[in-house]
Formats: C-alpha cells, sequence, structure tokens
C-alpha cells in the first residue's frame, strides 16, 4: 500500500474543506483534500446564495474574493411580506452599517476549485471506500482506495468537511456524540429563471397558502421558491403551475410585476435542523454541514460553514505550532456557540413566514408576530443583526 503523510486529512471538497485548505495553504500547513465526487459533480450543485460580510472577509482573506468583488450584488436589506404588505428591513441603518452580499453558493465553489488548483497541496477527486482511523490517538490516519488502489495518509488531524452525509460523523462512537433535530413538515421547491430579479432583495412572504421567496442570482436571473409538501415531486410542477403558485403567494405589487419564462432549474429540499456536539473527537474537528444543518430560511448554511472554518484555522495553527490540544477543544466551544445562535434565527424565520398546520389561530398570531417585529425598533434590529451575522 502507498503511504503518504500530511498535517491536516481534510475530508470532502465542499465549500467547507476548500475553504479550510485554502486557509491552511496561505498559514503554511500542509493539507490533503480527499473527495468522494468529481470536480463536475461537486460544482453542479446549487444552492443558497447570500453571504455575511465575515464570509466575505474571508474569502478576501485567502484570495479567492477577486469575481465576489465584481459580480456580487449588496443588499442593504431584506422584506418581509404578509398581509399582502410588504415590509423593508433596513440591515445597514440596524447595524452600523453591515450589509449582506447575492453570489450563488456555485460560484463561491467555483472560486474556491480554482484558487485550489494553483495550490502545491493535492485534491483527490473520486477516492472511494474513505475510512478514518486512530483519531482518538496522536497519529491518526485515514485509507481510501484511488482509481482500484487502496492509500494511505498519515496526518497529525483530520478535519471532517464531508457534508451530512459524510463517513466523518458517523465515524464517532454513538456514545461519544449527542445529536439535536428538528424536521419540519414542509420542503422547498425552487427553480431558477433567465428572467430579471421581481425584488431588488430578498424578499420573505408569509401567506396563508404558505412561505415564498424571491431571490436573485444577477439582475437577469432569478431564483424563487415557494413551500411544499416534503413528499411532493418537481414533475407535478409545470413551470406555469410554479409561477402561478408563486404569484398567489405574494402581495399584489410583487405579483403585478413578476417576469416569468422557462425554468432552467427545479428541485424540492427538505428542511431541517441538525446539530451534533461536541465538534472535536481527539485529532478529529468537524465542519459545515458535516456537525450542521439550518433550514435554508436566512440562508446561513454556507456561511455557518464559513465562520467554522475560521474557528478551526486559528485552532489548527495554534496547536501545529505549540502541540496543546486546548487549543481544539476551545474550537468546538467558540464553533458551537455561534451555530446554536444561528440556528435560533433559522428556526424563529422558518416559524415566523412558514404554515405549520390549517389552524388560522396559528396565522394570525404569525401574523401578529409579523405586525410586532417590523413595527418595534427592537424588533427590527434582532431580525437585521442576525441576517447580516453574528460577529465572529
Ligand atoms: N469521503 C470524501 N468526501 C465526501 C464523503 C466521503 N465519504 N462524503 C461526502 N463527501 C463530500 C461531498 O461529496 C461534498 O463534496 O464532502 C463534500 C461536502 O460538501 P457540502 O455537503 O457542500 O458541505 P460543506 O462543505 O460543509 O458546505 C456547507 O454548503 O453544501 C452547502 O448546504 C450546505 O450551505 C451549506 C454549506
Ligand atoms: C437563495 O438565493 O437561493 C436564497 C436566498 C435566501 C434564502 C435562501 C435561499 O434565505
Amino acid at each position: 500500500m502507498t503511504t503518504t503523510s500530511t498535517q491536516v486529512a481534510i475530508i470532502g471538497a465542499g465549500p467547507a474543506g476548500l475553504a479550510l485548505a485554502s486557509k491552511l495553504d496561505r498559514l503554511g500547513i500542509d493539507n490533503v483534500v480527499i473527495e468522494r465526487r468529481s470536480q463536475e459533480y461537486v460544482l453542479a450543485r446549487i444552492r443558497a446564495g447570500i453571504l455575511e460580510q465575515t464570509t466575505v472577509d474571508f474569502l478576501k482573506d485567502i484570495g479567492a474574493a477577486g469575481r465576489l468583488e465584481q459580480e456580487g450584488i449588496p443588499h442593504h436589506g431584506v422584506r418581509l411580506a404578509y398581509n399582502n404588505r410588504i415590509i423593508p428591513v433596513g440591515l445597514g441603518a440596524n447595524t452600523g452599517g453591515k450589509v449582506v452580499t447575492a453570489y450563488g453558493q456555485t460560484e463561491v465553489t467555483k472560486d474556491l476549485c480554482d484558487l485550489r488548483a494553483a495550490s502545491p497541496n493535492p485534491t483527490i477527486y473520486e477516492a472511494e471506500n474513505v475510512s478514518l482511523h486512530d483519531f482518538d490517538s496522536a497519529r491518526p490516519y485515514v485509507l481510501y482506495d484511488e482509481q482500484g488502489v487502496t492509500k494511505r495518509l498519515n496526518c497529525q488531524l483530520i478535519a471532517g468537511c464531508d457534508g451530512y452525509h459524510g463517513v466523518s460523523r458517523v465515524s464517532v462512537p454513538e456514545s461519544a456524540i449527542t445529536t439535536y433535530e428538528k424536521v419540519y413538515p414542509f420542503g422547498w421547491l425552487g427553480m431558477l429563471a433567465d428572467v430579471p430579479p421581481v425584488s431588488p432583495e430578498v424578499l420573505y412572504a408569509n401567506a396563508r397558502r404558505g412561505f415564498a421567496l424571491c431571490s436573485m442570482r444577477s439582475w437577469t436571473r432569478s431564483r424563487y421558491y415557494i413551500q411544499c409538501d416534503p413528499d411532493d415531486k418537481v414533475e407535478n410542477w409545470t413551470d406555469d403551475m410554479f409561477w402561478d403558485e408563486l404569484k398567489r403567494r405574494l402581495p399584489d405589487e410583487v405579483s403585478d410585476n413578476i417576469q416569468t419564462g422557462p425554468s432552467l432549474e427545479k428541485s424540492i429540499a427538505p428542511l431541517r435542523s441538525f446539530i451534533a456536539e461536541p465538534l472535536r473527537f481527539g485529532r478529529l474537528l468537524l465542519a459545515g454541514d458535516a456537525a450542521h444543518v439550518v433550514p435554508p430560511t436566512g440562508a446561513k448554511g454556507l456561511n455557518l460553514a464559513f465562520s467554522d472554518v475560521h474557528y478551526m484555522s486559528e485552532a489548527i495553527e495554534t496547536f501545529t505550532s505549540d502541540g496543546h490540544e486546548d487549543a481544539l477543544s476551545r474550537y468546538s466551544e467558540r464553533a458551537l456557540a455561534r451555530v446554536w445562535k444561528t440556528q435560533r434565527f433559522s428556526w424563529y424565520l422558518t416559524n415566523l413566514t412558514h404554515r405549520f398546520s390549517d389552524d388560522p389561530f396559528d396565522q394570525r398570531v404569525k401574523e401578529a408576530e409579523l405586525a410586532y417585529v417590523t413595527t418595534s425598533q427592537a424588533g427590527l434590529q434582532m431580525i437585521a443583526e442576525n441576517y447580516v451575522g453574528m460577529p465572529l
């Protein structure tokens, strides 16, 4: 068997794994990325595209923000809609000038892949049978098959960045991990279309028929979502049916102006909140979707992956320079504190804007809460502060 060694073995080449790899490159820490899929597969995923300022700053720091700075669209506010009304929530105005940037996650991943391509440290795509070993000792290693040949990678640390379905979290003995989960009784049907966005800022609509969301990828490409049954199938929805239902859920002034067109893509995603803790098991550290999943309301998934990577890279830098393991435990505590606050906000915004039952009382309470938070300075500030992202 071929054996190689590195300082950090990174499992997964999604946004978390690639961002960590580039940050470690900059810190002069050797690393190898091991990814189960092909690069083309990784780049084909379409996901939320709202970046917090801390995410933008991280991408600038590692040198992956060139295109983002040209093409990203700053949003100075978001909009909440209910009862045929639209309420603007100023972001900068309520947070001392912070904004978010609309830039698709697919583009972020592409920029990270391009940056990684210039790294002297390797990325192994299409690795099969990846398995993690001895991370409860000082000599962990990873086994994987590359083109049918089994390889061994010795390392000091393993970074589990392999998403919710990855191998890292499930390699930890069940007795060492606590998980929390909430599955919502609905999904989101998303559609991408080359039409100008109807709203210049992201609009979250609470409607009696169910939630709707207007977002964008550029000034010529829109992303819209409607709440749907979690077991619904994309094949049940023609483009016309989607547009009709979307319009029914939006205030008249929005639906009257919406430009429709053929879909480029339609997909259904379930909604769930999930957290595993701690994030450190000996020499294995988890980050991103491997450790936690948020419902997409608020677009926090990608941003949380970046804040984990920020804390993790600080911990790895300290650990590789002084060898003290305390830095690794502090990673778990620091990252989880932010994860829980962000989980709370994603859960809150989901509850506020979605239809959970047929009970008209529930709907009226949500409308009353929307009326309250959008007319209270404290309420507006709470939404804005969370939307732009908690400080690191
Ligand atoms: N071995 C190696 N790689 C694996 C394995 C495995 N056993 N299992 C999964 N992977 C890879 C996946 O193919 C994927 O490319 O790990 C990567 C994980 O990427 P993501 O699922 O995108 O997770 P993460 O990088 O944490 O990103 C978090 O991005 O993916 C979105 O919704 C997610 O917005 C969130 C953010
Ligand atoms: C998106 O642009 O895809 C998007 C925006 C905001 C969200 C979720 C998704 O809360």
